[in-house]
């Protein structure tokens, strides 16, 4: 049987999600795998047109409920249609953001639990590596705000809650253990790749002898 490896990367927005997933991925394609690169919310065609839902207009858009409801909407369809076929395939799937980020922000506020059951209803797949980006929150907000973009329902939270979100995604790493590693994201790009580098060789070793 064929079964690719599946890899996601999480972190709060500006830890350096985005640029080590593709410095990743352009590694292994230069090694001559077939990797996907992927993201979420989105990564299928349905599933993008719900991003622009979730992530721009009023923050105030949605009840917490409802949003659960379209990320994992949209994660359903991106299994779907984008990552199980891949994986059926025998490809490397990278992708930016996964469940973990449903478990932290829309989890918070007394969710997770119903964020777990719709999980294990709807989705009931995890990655077999996940690499948490550990960031310092105030270089991280920085280089988010950087960045202007129309999807910012999600980032006005502030130096405090980002803080908290760095927290949460380190307990979460304790409380998923066996799949979920911790990079130091504040170092140069490259140094950062290197590390996101070993790690996924030793699972792709892992995974197929
Ligand atoms: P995320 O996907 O986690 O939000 P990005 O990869 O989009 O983060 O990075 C956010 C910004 O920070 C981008 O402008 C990117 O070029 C820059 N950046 C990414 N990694 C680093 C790094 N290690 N050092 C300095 N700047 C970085
Ligand atoms: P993303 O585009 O990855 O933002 P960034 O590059 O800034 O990290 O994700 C956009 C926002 O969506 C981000 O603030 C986190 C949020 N998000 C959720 O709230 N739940 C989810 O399940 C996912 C995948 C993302």
């Amino acid at each position: 049987m064929t079964t690719g490896l599946f890899l996601s990367f999480e972190g709060i927005d500006g830890s350096g999600k985005s640029t080590q997933a593709r410095m990743l991925a352009d590694r292994l394609r230069a090694e001559g795998r077939d990797v996907i690169l992927t993201r979420e919310p989105g990564g299928s065609p349905g599933a993008e047109e719900i991003r622009a839902l979730v992530l721009q207009g009023d923050p105030d858009r949605w009840s917490p409920e409802t949003e659960l409801l379209l990320f994992t909407a949209a994660r359903r369809d991106h299994l779907e249609r984008t990552i199980r076929p891949a994986l059926a395939a025998g490809k490397v799937v990278i992708c930016d953001r996964f469940a973990d980020s449903t478990r932290m922000y829309q989890g918070r506020q007394g969710l997770r639990a119903t964020v777990d059951q719709l999980h294990d209803l709807m989705i009931g797949t995890e990655p077999h590596l996940t690499i948490l980006i550990d960031m310092d929150p105030v270089a991280a907000l920085g280089r988010a705000k950087a960045r202007a973009t129309v999807e910012e329902r999600f980032e006005d939270f502030g130096l405090d809650l980002q803080q908290q979100m760095r927290a949460d995604f380190l307990a979460l790493s304790r409380e998923f253990s066996a799949r979920i590693r911790v990079i130091d994201g504040n170092r140069a790009p490259e140094t950062v790749a290197d590390d996101v580098y070993a790690t996924a060789i030793r699972q792709l070793d892992h995974a197929h002898g």
